[in-house]
This record gives C-alpha cells, structure tokens and sequence, in this order.
C-alpha cells in the first residue's frame, strides 16, 4: 500500500477570485492572482484500503461526519476513475491553518488532497494537471500547486482554466496575517460568491475592473514595483467587499477589529511605513508588506493586538511530496 504525504501550502488572494460561470466544473468568471504563504499548510495523505466499507476521513484527527466524508469521496472519484481503483480510502489530513475561517484553508486542504490523490493512484500527473484537478474541489486551490506569486488563468474552458506560477517571490516580500477571529464562518466562500453572482448590482462592474487590476499587477509585480502592487492590492480586495455588500441579502465578513486593523495599516502607511492590507471571506485582515518591515509593523499591531494572533508569513513554495 503506497501512503505518501503531501504539503500545500495556503495563499492569499492580491486579485481576488470571486464568482464562478460555471459552479458544477469550478469555472471562474475572472482570472486571479494570489502569494502562496510558507506558514500556513495542509498535510494529506491517502490510503486505498479494500478491508474498510467506506471512504474514511479524519481531519486533525477527528473523524469527520458525512456531508464533509462526501465532498472528499467525490474529489477522490475524480481520481479513481482513471487510475481504474475502487477500494475506499483511509483519508488522513492536518491543517496547520484554521479551518474555514477565512485563511484559505480550502485551497491548502484541496491541493494537498490532490497530491495525496495522485501519489495514491501512482497517476504521476503534471502540477498542471494537479491544478486542474485542485480547481474541481476548490478554486482557490488550482494556485496551491505553486510557490510565490500564482495567476489563475479563468481559461475558455474546464481543460485549460488552472493556475501558472509568474513569479518566484523571492524578493522583499511578506505578508503579516492578523488573526482577528479563527471561528469557522457561518456562509461559506462556496454561498457567499453564488448569491453575490446572482443579487449583487455591482458584480458585472466588479467583473470589469478586476480584470484591470489583473494586468497591472502583474505589470508591478514584474517590475518589482512594491508600492503599486500594494495599491491594486488594497483597491481589488476592497471591491470584493464592495460587491458582496451590495449583494441580497448584503454579506460581510467583516468585524469590529478587521476596521481596528486596516485603520492602522493606512497610519503605518502616513508614517512612512509602506504596507497594504486584503480581506478575504472572513474577520482576518492580511497585511502584505515587505518582509524587512515585518517585525517592525508586527510590533505596532502589538498595541492593539495579542502577539499569538499576529503571524509573519514569508512567500510560500509550492506542492510536495514529505514522506513514504
Ligand atoms: P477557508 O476560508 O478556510 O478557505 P472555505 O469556506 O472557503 O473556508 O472552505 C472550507 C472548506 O474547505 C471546508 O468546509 C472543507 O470542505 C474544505 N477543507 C478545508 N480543509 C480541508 C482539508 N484539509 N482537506 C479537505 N478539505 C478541506
Ligand atoms: C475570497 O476557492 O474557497 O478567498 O471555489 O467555491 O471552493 P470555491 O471557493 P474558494 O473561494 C476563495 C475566495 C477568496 C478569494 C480568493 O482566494 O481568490
């Protein structure tokens, strides 16, 4: 029996996905662009086993209950239908994230899934394919494949929307995450996107300038223009929100203490301390600065935040295979 472990790593949206054109294959309506973090991950492993009745999944430990066993089993089938396996699989996962909490724990959690997936059926297929695959379990996910700064290619179709690495990230780069609240979230990044799609007023103008946005980061990111990736940053991750809020019924993730944090983002910036925040679907607020400012913006929260919920993150590297 062949069990290998295999890392992905979360990341952070700086162009952010939102919405889908196609729900069933995980289509997104727009192309997005994240920084794939080293101190947020997921490890996976996944054991075909014909002595078990049914798929078995433990996440951290717990075993867990049927809806959360279902969405893993059907991800796996993706897998072995072409490696023509039929056991069920012993499926073991720890996230060192939270879960669901708006750190991106769907895009570490399906990627590593996806690498366990394909170590198990011995598929050996490409990061490509790996990021296609990641992509029908969660969109976030197809830029997990990758270290440093990753685009999701929205693509014309299911074969060739998946993620392409642009960038190594191996310049002064960080990302500080501000743990305002690790709780699970009550509406899922799966729900709040659908009903922003199909309620919010503002989603086909939001649609138009993220596509904007898409180009010029990449433009600064190129160019190692800090100051300007970190204002498309700010500005993108905003109109996500801005979209949301004019969805029925209006969705925001936001809490009293994200405010607290981006406020004092913007007085590090008049300072003279460039930095520059991002939301995602949840409380915490991640702040993308450079990594030799980090321990200095990391002090400044100090005062209004406890030290265990600030987290330095530098650039993360992709996909990998631990152990045997
Ligand atoms: P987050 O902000 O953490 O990405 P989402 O609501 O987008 O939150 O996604 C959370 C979902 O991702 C979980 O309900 C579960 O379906 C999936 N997920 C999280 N971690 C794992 C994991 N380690 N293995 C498989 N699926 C996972
Ligand atoms: C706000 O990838 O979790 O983090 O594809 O439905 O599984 P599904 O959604 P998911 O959504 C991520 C939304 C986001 C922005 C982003 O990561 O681009």
């Amino acid at each position: 029996m062949t069990e290998k472990k295999v890392r992905a790593h979360t990341n952070i949206a700086l162009i952010k996905y939102w919405g889908k054109r196609d729900e069933k294959l995980i289509l997104p309506a727009s192309s997005s662009l994240s920084l794939t973090l080293d101190a947020f991950y997921t490890d996976t492993s996944v054991a075909f086993d014909s002595s078990i009745q049914q798929d078995t999944f433990y996440l951290n430990g717990v075993l867990q209950n049927d809806v959360a066993t279902k969405k893993v089993s059907h991800f796996l089938d993706l897998f072995r239908k072409p490696a023509g396996i039929h056991s069920p699989a012993l499926i073991k996962s720890t996230n060192f994230v939270p879960t669901a909490a708006g750190l991106a724990s769907s895009a570490s959690g399906m990627a590593a899934l996806a690498g366990a997936a394909n170590e198990a059926c011995n598929l050996q297929l490409t990061k490509r394919e790996l990021s296609l695959f990641a992509r029908k379990g969660s969109g976030s996910a197809t830029r997990s494949i990758y270290g440093g700064f990753v685009e999701w290619q929205m693509g014309t179709s299911s074969t060739d929307s998946y993620a392409v690495p642009i960038d190594d990230a191996d310049w002064d780069i960080g990302m500080l995450v501000v743990v305002v609240n690790s709780r699970q979230k009550e509406i899922s990044s799966r729900e709040g996107m659908k009903n922003t799609v199909k309620t919010s007023p503002f989603y086909s103008g939001w649609l138009e300038s993220t596509a904007k946005d898409l180009i010029e980061i990449k433009d600064a990111i190129y160019s190692h223009d800090f100051q300007k990736m970190g204002e498309i940053t700010e500005s993108n991750g905003m109109k996500m929100h801005g979209t949301m809020l004019g969805a029925n019924p209006p969705l925001s993730y936001w809490e009293p203490d994200s405010v607290v944090a981006m406020q004092l983002v913007r007085q590090l910036r008049q300072e003279g301390l460039p930095c520059y925040f991002t939301m995602d679907a949840g409380p915490n607020v991640k702040v993308l600065c450079r990594l030799t400012d980090s321990d200095k913006i990391k002090k400044r929260f100090e005062t209004h935040f406890d030290s265990d919920q600030l987290i330095i993150a530098k650039p993360g590297e992709g996909l990998k295979v631990l152990s045997e």
